[in-house]
């Protein structure tokens, strides 16, 4: 049996390193063809025939080609990796800008900016998912598109069998982490973790004794031995955004001690020191702009003049693993723990049953099949339950293109405090996202 995979999004700078992987790890997912798919000319063009040097040159066999024809792409695809960013980081940044400006978080995943960023992505996300149910109805979508909690919502409401699993290497970066500080190999240690993406808890880190590890970690942060983690991440544990987030990280937990918490929940129980820390002229879509994307693209029009990939070399971290050991375990069928995002029915048996939750889940040739969550404490429940209304009507209205529907959304996020500031944010976001969000009525 031979695998044909399709990049969606295949010229995003998120591309080298699931590239990397793929060409590493061929065999074992009997890859023979890898179609890069992107509605941007320019970037599949320069990620695909870099690609084809890349591969060539170093021995690989995989039949690469890219287009931006997406009814050619999928012909016979088996697996997509799926990650767009409609508007590229240039909306990006223009969100976070609005949003900081009225003194609220941009951030393209919590608070505002993921409202702004879900109203461009779902309709495109939906129209892609369509098309494969027409053309290669029984691939498998793995999705790591953002932000992934709105759009998982989304996904599962209009297409629920869709063969689709929504993740995310974040909660596999944490865990790294901590598997690390503990001096453990990640592989021995099982996670009991709850929550929605970008937005969850660590109840339990049971180590192969069966010890849990959670209680030792707490008592190391309230103790002041720690005040971070060192990160499992390659890629960023250089970047200041991500040093300062690890440390925000453990500075949640020593204020909340009972769960682990997911980084990203900075932005919503301390959006305060968040918006303090940002600055307004040069906020984190700029610095992907001028970092990451600059050197990437810049690095593929080298290759392609020079006309040979052979001084150059692509890492494969966290991030093209993940997704990669995730098509692994639905090829060959291991049932292998991983962290997705799925319907909840019943897993958190106090939690809304059709809402999509991310919890571990034993992931197959029948997808993933999520452990059981038990009843939730009252805080995180509750923070849950208005975040979860607040994804709910981001997609009513995305679907709906209802004004009134998305000025509710707005209120019903945790980092807008008053009508006021939420009626200015969303409608300043809308003037400069006209070409890219439903019409609102
Ligand atoms: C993590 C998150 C992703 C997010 C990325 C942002 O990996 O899990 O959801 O897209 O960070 O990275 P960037 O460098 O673009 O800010
Ligand atoms: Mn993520």
């Amino acid at each position: 049996m031979s695998n044909k995979f399709v990049m969606v999004g295949g010229g995003s700078t998120q591309s080298p390193g699931i590239l990397e992987v793929l060409r590493q790890r061929a065999e074992e997912l009997n890859l023979t063809e890898l179609v890069l798919y992107d509605i941007d000319e320019e970037r599949v063009s320069l990620l695909g025939q870099y690609t084809k040097m890349y591969y060539q040159e170093t021995g690989s066999k995989i039949k690469v080609s890219f287009t931006t024809n997406i009814d050619e792409a999928l012909v016979d695809a088996d697996f997509l990796f799926m990650q767009i960013r409609p508007g590229l980081n240039r909306q990006r940044a223009i969100d976070e800008k609005i949003c900081l400006k009225h003194g609220v978080v941009g951030q393209e995943t919590c608070g505002l900016g993921g409202f702004s960023f879900a109203m461009r992505v779902i309709p495109a996300v939906l129209e892609i998912i369509k098309k494969v149910k027409e053309i290669c109805p029984n691939a498998w979508i793995l999705n790591y598109t953002n932000p992934e909690a709105i759009l998982s919502e989304a996904i599962y409401r209009v297409f629920p069998e869709a063969k689709v699993l929504c993740i995310c290497d974040m909660p596999i970066s944490i865990e790294g982490a901590i598997a690390s500080y503990f001096n453990k190999d990640l592989r021995d240690l099982t996670f009991k973790y709850f929550g929605m993406n970008h937005f969850g808890w660590w109840t339990n880190i049971i180590d192969a004794d069966g010890t849990d590890l959670l209680p030792q970690l707490r008592e190391d942060v309230i103790s002041g031995k720690i005040d971070t983690l060192l990160q499992s991440n390659e890629e960023t544990k250089e970047d200041q955004y991500w040093i300062d987030t690890y440390r925000q990280m453990i500075s949640l937990f020593k204020r909340f001690p009972e769960y682990f918490p997911n980084c990203y929940l900075q932005y919503y129980l301390t959006p305060d020191e968040m918006v303090a820390h940002e600055d307004l002229n040069f906020t984190r879509g700029d610095y992907v702009m001028q970092g990451r994307e600059k050197r990437i693209y810049d690095e593929c029009r080298r290759v392609i003049d020079a006309g040979s990939a052979k001084d150059s070399s692509l890492h494969a971290g966290v991030h093209g693993n993940y997704i990669v050991d995730i098509a692994y375990a639905i090829i060959h069928n291991t049932r292998e723990r991983f962290t997705v995002n799925q319907k909840n029915h019943g897993a958190i048996s106090n939690f809304d049953s059709e809402a999509v939750i991310e919890v571990p889940a034993y992931v197959g040739s029948m997808g993933a099949e999520t452990i059981n969550i038990g009843e939730i404490p009252t805080f995180q429940k509750g923070l849950m339950e208005m975040q979860k209304a607040y994804e709910k009507m981001t997609v009513d209205a995305a679907l709906s293109g209802s004004y009134q529907a998305a000025l509710e959304a707005v209120l019903l996020n945790k980092t807008i405090p008053n009508y006021t500031v939420g009626k200015k944010v969303l409608d300043e976001l809308y003037e400069v996202n006209r070409e890219f969000w439903p019409i609102l009525i």
